[in-house]
């Protein structure tokens, strides 16, 4: 009698990943011992004041346990911490807000997804610019919507192309990162901004605005945010402190009319339920006592000190191979390659030197040849950055060598 083969159970049938999310997560991953990798706009957790910060924790510790604080608490963040964010946005970037319009949540991604939640659905369509952040698309795809890619030149996102979007579909939501454009760093002039807004107003439209790195800027003057030239609650304004701070602390903050704030959190209620009281009690104490600004402020120095060193590396050792505009502000630079270069052979080729970079090709779903990669200079030294720079030099050169 021939063997019978056990069949095997049957696996569970999930929700695929998109095609997208799967090439950025395998983009994402750590890079390995004796592995450097260019990110795509990584801070560097080094540089946290970790004597202030478990100073923090430790008072967070001690009141929550005289208070009583650790229970359950409010979906849409401690009201410290809501308080001390929405004094940070009044003062210092122009936004008109009170506690209520702040939700707290677990990092910028959160935000993005409960605004997906919120404003789209299955027949609803959002746009994106062509070149655009992948997981906040995906967001919005998970949640049902079509997504439709709206043209860019080198200021951002055109609002021509925009209105004739809207004049053919009902788009009820515009995904933007004005003030350092992801990918390619650069910041949306006034004169989109207050015709996106104006468009927003004539098409009924929701405006995401994800401010993901906004004290990064090296300009003197400050650029406040879109959302603060709204007259009319059309923007979600999205922050976060994991540029500033740590991604690994996970949190950011929900912007917008009261109405929205409730629906967040009653999100978040089905989501995670509420926060983390500790570390929100704690960076609250940071940013009240004035040691964030402290310390945003030293890393400021630091990663405009990491900019000015990569510009001039790669002007050294890429010679003509590659172009890039010297950003205004963020942690990352958008490098431009010629046709000639092949961009997947380029990734492999510095992989197989233990450089990690990503293709440019991954920030957008349109079919066009993205001959550029976003290359984050804020999380590495400049040794390392040096290292880094001379590993894609030479992979050019070979690839020029035919
Ligand atoms: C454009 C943009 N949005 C959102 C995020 C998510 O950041 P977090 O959830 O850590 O705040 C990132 C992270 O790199 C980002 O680059």
């Amino acid at each position: 009698m021939p063997e019978e083969t056990p069949a095997r159970p049957a696996e569970l049938a999930l929700r695929p990943v998109t095609p997208a999310l799967a090439s950025y997560l395998a983009g994402s991953r750590l890079a390995g011992a004796g592995e450097l990798a260019f990110s795509d706009g990584m801070p560097d957790t080094r540089l946290i004041p970790y004597a202030v910060l478990a100073r923090a924790y430790r008072h967070a510790m001690v009141a929550s346990v005289r208070h009583n604080q650790l229970g359950y608490g409010e979906p849409a963040g401690t009201p410290g911490l809501r308080k001390a964010i929405a004094d940070m946005l009044r003062m210092e970037r122009g936004l008109n807000v009170h506690p209520e319009q702040v939700c707290v949540v677990r990092g910028s991604q959160m935000g993005i997804y409960l605004a997906a939640r919120l404003l789209a659905g299955p027949s609803s369509c959002v746009v994106f610019e062509s070149l655009s952040y992948p997981p906040a698309r995906e967001a919005f795809r998970s949640c049902g919507a079509t997504v439709l890619s709206v043209a860019q030149d080198e200021h951002g996102l055109l609002p021509d192309a925009l209105e004739a979007l809207c004049r053919t579909y009902p788009v009820r939501a515009v995904y933007v990162t004005p003030h350092h454009q992801f990918p390619t760093t650069v910041m949306l002039p006034a004169d989109r901004r207050l015709r996106l807004l104006a468009l927003a107003e004539q098409y009924d439209f929701a405006i995401v605005e994800d401010d993901y790195d906004h004290e990064f800027h090296y300009l003197r003057s400050p650029v406040p945010p879109l959302a603060s030239m709204d007259r009319n609650g059309r923007v979600l304004h999205i922050g976060s402190l994991s540029k500033v701070l740590a991604p690994g602390l996970r949190l950011g903050y929900v912007v917008a009319a009261e109405r929205v704030v409730e629906r967040c959190a009653a999100e978040i209620l089905l989501i995670d339920r509420q926060g983390n009281q500790l570390t929100e009690l704690a960076v609250g104490e940071l940013m009240a006592s004035g040691e964030l600004h402290r310390h945003i402020r030293r890393a400021l120095k630091i990663y405009q000190a990491r900019r000015d060193f990569t510009a001039a590396c790669l002007a050294e050792r890429l010679g003509g191979r590659a172009q890039f505009d010297l950003p205004a502000g963020g942690i990352a630079l958008w490098l431009r390659f010629a046709p000639w270069v092949d961009m997947e052979r380029l990734v492999e080729d510095c992989a197989g030197q233990g450089l990690r970079i990503s293709n440019g090709q991954i920030f957008t779903q349109d079919p066009e040849p993205v001959q550029a990669l976003r290359l984050g200079f804020g999380h590495l030294t400049e040794r390392e950055l040096d290292s880094g720079i001379q590993r894609l030099a030479a992979a050019l050169k070979r690839q020029e060598a035919g």
